[in-house]
C-alpha cells in the first residue's frame, strides 16, 4: 500500500537557486526559506558549503545560514484546516480513510531541519562552524558526472566522503547521501542498476541515515524506478531502512538485545526526480508503491544542475502536494501558502513558475 504520510524534502533554495544565472540577494533567499517553513515544509535544504567558484549562486552560505538557523528552534503553527486550502477531492480509496478527512494536517509536532550540502572536510567544517545539524554528501553513480561535479572518480569521491560522514556522525549530525545519475547520464546514457546499487551500498556502509536517489536529468520512467528499488531491496536496502536512524543513544540497544537476528541499520530511501521529461510524478508514485516515504521536490519547480547538460527543474513541490493530498496522504503543507511563495519567487526571478499546479491555482 501507499504510505499514510510523506516527508517532503524541499530543495528549492539549494537545487533550485544553484542553477539561477542571476545571484539572488541573500535577504530574498532567507525570506524564501522562512515562507517555505511557514507553508508547512519541515525539511528545507538551505544551501551548500561547496567551492564558491564552482557554485557562485551559493557563495553566500555563511551569510545566509545564520539568517535562517533560528527557524529550527522556533515554534511553528500547524497548517490551517485543509478545508480552507485548495486541494483535490480525495480519491475513492485513499491509503487510510482516517487521513483522507484532513490530508493537509500534521498529526504530530515536527521539528524544522535545514540540511546543507557538504562535499568534503572543508565543507563540513564550514557547516559545523555555523551550527548545521543535518548535512548531505553527494556521490555519483557515473564516472562522467563524478568528474564534472566533484573533480574526482566515483571511488575517489566516496573516499572523500567517508571521513566527512564519520565526523558528522561523531558530531551527532544527521547525514543524507545523495546519489546522482541513478537512471541516465548525459554523457554515458542509461545507467546499469548494478552500478547504482554498488554506490548505494558504499554510502550505506559509511553510516548515512538516508539515501536520496537522484534522476539528475529527468530521464527515468516508472518501470526503471521500480526495477532500481527492487534491486536495492534485494541488496538489503529496503525503502524504509531497517532500523531507526543511528544515534549515539540507540546505537547499541537493539543489537545488544538480539545480536543474532538484529539487522544492520540501513538508511531509509528518498527519491529526487527532475521533471525534464514530465515523468517526475509518475516516478514518484512508483516509488511510493515500493514504500518510499521521503520525496524531494522544489517549490515552483525551480532548479537544475549546472554540471549536468540538460538538467531542468526538480519535481515541483506544489505538483507533488496536489497528488499526495489527492491520494489522502498527509504532508503538513498548506498548498495556497506554498503556491503564493512560488509566485513571489517567480516575480523575483522574472519568469513564470513551470509548476502546473502553481499556474492552475493562480489562474496564470
Ligand atoms: P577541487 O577543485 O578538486 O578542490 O574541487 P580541492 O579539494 O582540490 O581544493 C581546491 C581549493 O578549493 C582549495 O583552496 C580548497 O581549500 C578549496 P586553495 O588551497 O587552492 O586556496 N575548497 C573549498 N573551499 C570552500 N568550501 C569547500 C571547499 N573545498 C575545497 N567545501 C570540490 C572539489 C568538491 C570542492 C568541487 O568540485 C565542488 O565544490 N563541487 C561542488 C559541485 C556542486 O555543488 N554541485 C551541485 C550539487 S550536486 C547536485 O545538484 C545533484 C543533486 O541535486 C542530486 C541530483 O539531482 O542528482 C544533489
Ligand atoms: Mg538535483
Amino acid at each position: 500500500g501507499l504510505p499514510s504520510r510523506v516527508r517532503i524534502h524541499e530543495v528549492g533554495p539549494r537545487d533550485g537557486l544553484q542553477n539561477e544565472k542571476a545571484v539572488v540577494p541573500v535577504a530574498v533567499k532567507a525570506e524564501f526559506i522562512k515562507r517555505l517553513v511557514a507553508a508547512g515544509l519541515r525539511t528545507v535544504e538551505a544551501t551548500s558549503f561547496v567551492h564558491p567558484k564552482w557554485v557562485p549562486q551559493l557563495a553566500d552560505a555563511e551569510e545566509l545560514y545564520p539568517l535562517v538557523s533560528g527557524l529550527r528552534d522556533a515554534e511553528h503553527p500547524r497548517s490551517p484546516s485543509p478545508a480552507a486550502s485548495a486541494r483535490p477531492a480525495p480519491a475513492d480509496s485513499p491509503a487510510d480513510p482516517a487521513d483522507a478527512a484532513a490530508p493537509g494536517r500534521l498529526s504530530e509536532p515536527a521539528d524544522v531541519s535545514l540540511p546543507v550540502l557538504v562535499p568534503n572536510a572543508r565543507g563540513l567544517e564550514r557547516a559545523l562552524t555555523l551550527g548545521a545539524r543535518q548535512v548531505a554528501v553527494f556521490a555519483s553513480a557515473t564516472e562522467s558526472f563524478a568528474r564534472a561535479n566533484l573533480n574526482r572518480t566515483v571511488d575517489e569521491a566516496l573516499a572523500m566522503f567517508e571521513p566527512v560522514v564519520a565526523r558528522a556522525k561523531e558530531e551527532r549530525l544527521t547525514v543524507r547521501g545523495y546519489l546522482s545519475m541513478c537512471f541516465g547520464d548525459p554523457w554515458e546514457g542509461p545507467v546499469p542498476v548494478a552500478q547504482v546499487v554498488r554506490v548505494c551500498k558504499s554510502l550505506a556502509d559509511m553510516g548515512c541515515d538516508e539515501l536520496s536517489l537522484g534522476d539528475t536529468i529527468g530521464v527515468a520512467t516508472p518501470g526503471h524506478v521500480s526495477a532500481l528499488l527492487a534491486a536495492l531491496h534485494e541488496a538489503g536496502l529496503p525503502a524504509s531502512g531497517t532500523a531507526p536512524a543511528r544515534t549515539p543513544d540507540n546505537d547499541d540497544t537493539e543489537a545488544a538485545a538480539d545480536p543474532g537476528s538484529a539487522p544492520a541499520t540501513t538508511p531509509r530511501l528518498a527519491v529526487h526526480f527532475h521533471d525534464t521529461y514530465g515523468q517526475a510524478l509518475a516516478n514518484t508514485l512508483a516509488a511510493l508503491q515500493h514504500g518510499v516515504a521521503t520525496v524531494d521536490a522544489s517549490a515552483g519547480g525551480l532548479g537544475g544542475c549546472p554540471f549536468a547538460k540538460s538538467a531542468t527543474g526538480n519535481l515541483a513541490t506544489e505538483d507533488l502536494v496536489w497528488m499526495l493530498h489527492g491520494l489522502g496522504i498527509e504532508t503538513g503543507v498548506d498548498l495556497d501558502l506554498l503556491s503564493s511563495t512560488s509566485l513571489w519567487m517567480a516575480e523575483h526571478l522574472g519568469r513564470p513558475s513551470p509548476s502546473r499546479t502553481v499556474r492552475a491555482l493562480s489562474g496564470t
